[in-house]
């Protein structure tokens, strides 16, 4: 076993015996000190294994300052509360505060930061990034506990790195992939084995198309996800908005035949890595985004779905004259990255859903192009 985290998942196994892909991807991502997003080292950007919107150009953080504004009038202004959950290096926050600083007073006076952060060397980073808007922002241990007034939570590429279940469909049952050890030399096996949790098979009973999946059919189960929505909906007291982008599809999409292998990567410097037991610790896990989950879950906790799209659309929609106005050819090509198809303006998409007194909202983002109807 070639990295530290390897050899404490194989100890676990030769003790316990197989775990589910879950475990396996929940301790290779997330044990303290070992998983992938834990260490002191972890990198996100040029010199990480992979990008992100607020990576590619500050126009990213830009716009979503304007959609907070938007939100924060649409609530009825006064005091609110902006949660980042996952803000990797912090750089989303510092561009949205520093335009709110710069261009809208009135916000930035009103609203208060928090962000929550599992990597004790990441907090450090984005505290010292963060310097020039001390008195706005916090860190929170949790999503759960605390609560606050109104706001927004938002998640970008939060939800395509929790840990997943993997299921295959054989010879008409619907089973689990484990992950076994043959030894600490010679690496994991994946082992098929009769479902954890009888919730993965009443999720592929509902958003599978006619509620099952065809032979030898390979996906993922992402059950974390409707813990998430549970606590996100009891962090407000008052109003309030989710705002996730993410790559992902409707579930329509999402099970279809090109994808019969599931939408499990890895990413290591750029590069895609395919096989999920080659490096743990050493590279990024992810899956795509089962929009329509996201939304039909959240209904259940009192969400209504206030818009969903591909980046590009959105981005556009919310309008973006003012924060284009100074930029040059090489800013004009970065932000191309973020709109238009083939790139993060397509393969990712921006969902918001709303929790609160009155009538459903309507976004500006959403007016070109809204599909929360066919999730
Ligand atoms: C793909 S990265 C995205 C980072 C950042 N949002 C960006 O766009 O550059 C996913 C991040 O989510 C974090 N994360 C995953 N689960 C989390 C949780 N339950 N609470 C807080 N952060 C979490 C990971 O640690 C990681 O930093």
């Amino acid at each position: 076993m070639e990295t530290p985290i390897a050899q404490k998942i194989a100890e676990r196994i030769l003790k316990e015996g197989p775990i589910t892909f879950a475990e396996f991807m929940k301790m290779a991502l997330y044990e303290p000190g070992l998983g992938y997003y834990m260490q002191p080292e972890t990198e996100i950007g040029k010199a990480g294994d992979f990008y992100t919107s607020p990576h590619l150009h500050p126009v990213f953080g830009q716009m979503i300052a304007k959609q907070l504004e938007e939100m924060w009038l649409l609530l009825g202004k006064g005091p609110m509360t902006a949660i980042e959950q996952g803000p990797g290096k912090g750089f989303l926050a510092k561009d949205i505060l520093d335009y709110l600083k710069d261009k809208k007073e009135e916000l930035y006076e009103a609203i208060t930061y928090q962000m929550i952060e599992l990597n004790p060397a990441l907090k450090g980073f984005q505290k010292n990034l963060l310097s020039g808007h001390q008195e706005k922002v916090r860190w929170r241990e949790r999503l759960s506990g605390e609560r606050v007034g109104k706001g927004v939570l938002l998640a970008n590429e939060l939800l395509d790195a929790f840990p997943v279940h993997l299921v295959q469909m054989i010879k008409g049952s619907l089973m689990e992939v484990n992950v076994g050890v043959f030894d600490e030399e010679k690496g994991f096996y994946e082992a098929l084995a009769p479902l954890s949790e009888a919730e993965i098979g009443e999720y592929i009973k509902e958003f599978a198309p006619e509620g099952r999946l065809p032979e030898g059919y390979r996906t993922e189960v992402d059950l974390d996800m409707r813990l998430w929505l549970q606590e996100a909906g009891a962090v407000f007291n008052e109003g309030f908005f989710l705002l996730i982008i993410d790559y992902g599809y409707p579930a329509w999409d999402y099970y279809g035949p090109e994808r019969n292998r599931g939408t499990l990567l890895c990413y290591q410097r750029h590069r895609v890595i395919e096989n999920p037991y080659q490096d743990p610790g050493r590279m990024d896990m992810t899956a795509h985004v089962n929009f329509s989950a996201l939304a039909r879950w959240g209904e259940r906790e009192g969400f209504k779905c206030a818009g969903f799209c591909p980046q590009g659309t959105y981005l556009v929609s919310l309008g973006m004259e003012d924060v284009l106005e100074d930029l040059g050819q090489e800013d004009i090509l970065k932000v191309k990255g973020l709109l238009l198809p083939g790139t993060m303006g397509q393969t990712h998409k921006v969902m918001a859903m709303y929790k609160g007194p009155g009538e459903l909202p309507k976004l500006r983002g959403f007016q070109m192009r809204n599909q929360c109807r066919v999730l």
